[in-house]
């Protein structure tokens, strides 16, 4: 069951106990105010779907001489493999070609359109093997489950407030090629706009631990907040800060973070009585050997792993973990009246010089001096009309709308005038609109 199964099994608990009640709310009591909209939901990632992938893995390396390794036939033929699933699912996919070792090496990058281009939420592994092996939990493992992830946010058609990038990294085997040259070729702007990369190098360990990457502490704490989610403890990986495709990412500043499941230490006996399996024995005994192969998989880290980025991705890639953005400002600070009871009254400003549509961020500031927020309907009216409705009667007798609204405005072109819409709609108590403010980012 995935954390949004078990959160939805609460509700429904607490609605029971909600239910005995019932008979002793008044009939004359006010109607609760409007459900707040539902927060996206991430999916529960198929694990038979994430072990298709690795059975595919599988018989690529079978085809290829039992491996996926840089500069070998199975390498090529798994970054194919990737990319015509992504291409099917409306990606745009970008393969970029290095040299090492005098053969060809490559990353494949993946964007899915829309979201804010300078907010990125990237996730990558490396799909390279060892040469002594098919290399299927390093890392076929962390390669099949951001591929899902990647195909679950197609399926959802999700629509994040920013940017989704996916990556599958060449020849991190020989040093961490593929990302330091991903890295090193990407402008420091365009590194600048990743908000978060987040690594996935071993994830379905035989004997696995769970492990969470101790870097940036938001993504940190989004990982752990899923693990406590479903009550599985984790720890902080230690197994060699570095050893992976992060390493390139922290070291120009990009916040970084990720999951892993163990490689050649071993579990103690603390470990195997908090997670089960076998004390005394490495996570992963076939750790860059040729039994590596689709048997050297626990299915229940690979799902759990693989749950775990989907519900870092939906989070991560909604709303603002970033201060509100500090872009060019338009604002109206004129008082306009608002009449008791009366007509809607507005507040414009026009905007301009802004190319395209408007962002799908738009921070609406609205200051509204009112002595009973719930007689007011605050709508933002765009240029062509479009209504976005921000207030709607809540807040019965608070004082003062000051709030900043986040609006999807990305189908409204930018320049224009915007209105800001105010009416009270009930007498007695009156105000003014003291501005209106618009932020670009
Ligand atoms: N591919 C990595 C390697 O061979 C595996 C690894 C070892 C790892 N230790 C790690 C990955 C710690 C992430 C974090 O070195
Ligand atoms: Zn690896
Ligand atoms: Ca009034």
């Amino acid at each position: 069951m995935n954390l949004s199964a078990r959160l939805s099994a609460l509700a429904g608990a607490s609605a029971l106990v909600l239910g005995a009640f019932a008979g002793a709310v008044p009939a004359n009591a006010a109607p609760a105010s409007p459900a707040a909209p539902a927060a996206v939901t991430p999916p529960d990632i198929s694990v038979t779907n994430v072990k298709q992938h690795l059975a595919d893995l599988q018989s690529i390396a079978n085809a290829n001489g039992g491996n996926r390794a840089h500069g070998r036939t199975g390498y090529k033929a798994s970054i194919d493999f990737v990319k015509a699933k992504l291409d099917a699912a409306g990606y745009t996919t970008a393969l970029q070609q290095f040299s090492y070792n005098g053969s060809t090496g490559y990353n494949l990058i993946a964007d899915w359109p829309g979201g804010d281009p300078n907010q990125v939420v990237m996730s990558g592994s490396h799909l390279d093997s060892v040469t002594s092996g098919p290399g299927i939990n390093d890392n076929g493992s962390g390669s099949a489950a951001i591929l899902e992830n990647a195909l679950a946010v197609s399926r959802a058609q999700l629509q994040p407030t920013k940017h989704l990038r996916f990556a599958w990294w060449g020849a991190e085997e020989l040093g961490l090629v593929g990302s330091k040259y991903y890295v090193n070729n990407t402008p420091s702007t365009e590194r600048a706009k990743i908000k978060a990369y987040l690594n996935f190098d071993m994830i379905g360990s035989p004997n696995p631990g769970y492990f969470v990457y101790d870097d940036d502490p938001t993504i940190e704490q989004t990982f752990k907040t899923y693990y406590a989610g479903i009550g599985i403890p984790t720890e902080i990986e230690t197994e060699g800060d570095g050893r992976s495709d992060h390493a390139p990412f922290k070291n120009v500043g990009v916040p970084v973070g990720g999951l892993f499941s163990g490689a050649d230490y071993t579990k103690t006996s603390a470990q195997a009585q908090k997670w089960g399996g076998t004390a005394g024995q490495a996570f992963d005994r076939c750790y860059h050997s040729s039994c590596d192969t689709s048997a050297n998989i626990n299915d229940t880290a690979l799902d759990r792993n693989s749950d775990a980025i989907a519900y870092a991705i939906w989070n991560l890639s909604s709303g603002s973990t970033t201060p509100p953005p500090t872009g060019t400002v338009f604002e109206n600070t004129a008082d306009v009246s608002i009449p008791d009871a009366g007509a809607a009254v507005t507040s414009s400003v026009t905007v301009s010089g802004v190319s395209g549509n408007a962002p799908s961020n738009l921070a609406v500031g609205v200051d509204i001096v009112h002595t009973w927020i719930g007689d007011l309907v605050v709508d933002l009216i765009a240029p062509d009309g479009s209504v976005y409705n921000l207030h709607n009667r809540t807040g019965s007798s608070t004082d003062n709308i000051n709030q900043t609204y986040t609006v999807n405005a990305s189908s409204e072109v930018a320049n224009g005038v915007w209105k800001l819409r105010v009416q009270d709609k009930a007498s007695a108590d009156t105000g003014y609109i003291n501005s209106f403010k618009l932020t670009f980012p």
